[in-house]
């Protein structure tokens, strides 16, 4: 039976990614210009889980704001459009990526840790290269495993040669263009058109593994963001798998040195710490 194709599984998205109606309501009016404080309030105090998520994270050392933040109007006022929508997001990947991931060989939270590690250093990157969205870079950190999700429930059976292919030495994404034809990375990407996110996401995640194929410069962040979080334990590749799949030209643009590498590194590692706390909290 050959693989379903793309346009399949993401037919399926709704069922098997199920996003609140409340979180998705409020990140749509979070990327309207014309919305108000008081639409996004209104709309987030529809769920009550989702408010006190949002008001939990937005207390946590990784915002560091000053005093105690209690009210949604608060917290939407003194953090931002943005940042508040990275906050929805993270609230929402956190159900949505605690499943164990059998095919992929994941511990359950595995995929979780490594996407939050990647989303706090992709939005580093950003501010650290002075690009212009820092915040949709972490979106897109955060998103860019999302494919994972699809293919690891819906192709059990290919899993048997895409993992022998992997022990061979191949990334992940190399055994899954040669088993299915494509990768999670353009599945992730397909999810994300179908919930209507903005471009810079989109290509993020879509182009993390391909990242000079991407007119966004966002892709070659997720790229790196990726490989430092995998560098520093965020996840279950072989140094020797990993060195491979990393964009040389990529590397060169942004970290020309290997003493920058090593910087960037340290550097990496303490936002990753400081995060994780919050995705532990
Ligand atoms: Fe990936
Ligand atoms: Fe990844």
């Amino acid at each position: 039976m050959p693989a379903p194709s793309i346009e399949e599984l993401v037919s399926r998205v709704d069922r098997i990614l199920p996003v609140p109606s409340a979180a998705m309501q409020v990140v749509r009016l979070l990327d309207l210009a014309d919305s108000s404080v008081k639409d996004v309030a209104n709309a987030l105090s529809q769920d009550q889980g989702l408010t006190a998520n949002v008001l939990k994270l937005a207390n946590s050392a990784y915002y560091g704001m000053p005093r105690r933040i209690s009210l949604p109007m608060e917290a939407i006022a003194l953090l931002g459009f943005k940042t508040i929508r990275s906050i929805v997001w993270a609230s929402v990947m956190e159900v949505l990526y605690s499943r164990p991931l059998v095919g992929y060989k994941l511990e359950s939270g595995a995929l979780w840790q490594h996407s939050l590690a990647a989303a706090a250093i992709a939005k580093y990157l950003g501010i650290k290269f002075r690009l212009r969205d820092p915040e949709s870079l972490y979106v897109a950190g955060l998103l860019h495993d999302v494919g994972k999700l699809i293919l690891n429930l819906y192709l059990p059976v290919e899993f048997g040669r895409l993992m022998a292919l992997v022990e061979q030495g191949e990334t992940f994404a190399e055994a899954e263009k040669e088993v299915l034809g494509y990768d999670h990375a353009e599945v992730g990407g397909a999810v994300c058109e179908k919930w209507q996110l903005p471009d810079v996401i989109t290509q993020g995640v879509r182009y993390h593994h391909s990242p000079k194929e991407a007119t966004n410069e966002s892709a070659h962040i997720v790229h790196l963001a990726n490989a430092i979080a995998l560098t520093l334990g965020q996840g279950t590749l072989g140094a020797a798998t990993l060195a491979a799949s990393l964009d040389e030209e990529i590397v060169a643009k942004y970290v020309p040195t290997e003493e920058a590498w090593e910087r960037l590194l340290d550097e990496a590692r303490e936002q990753v710490i400081l995060v994780l706390q919050v995705g532990k909290g």
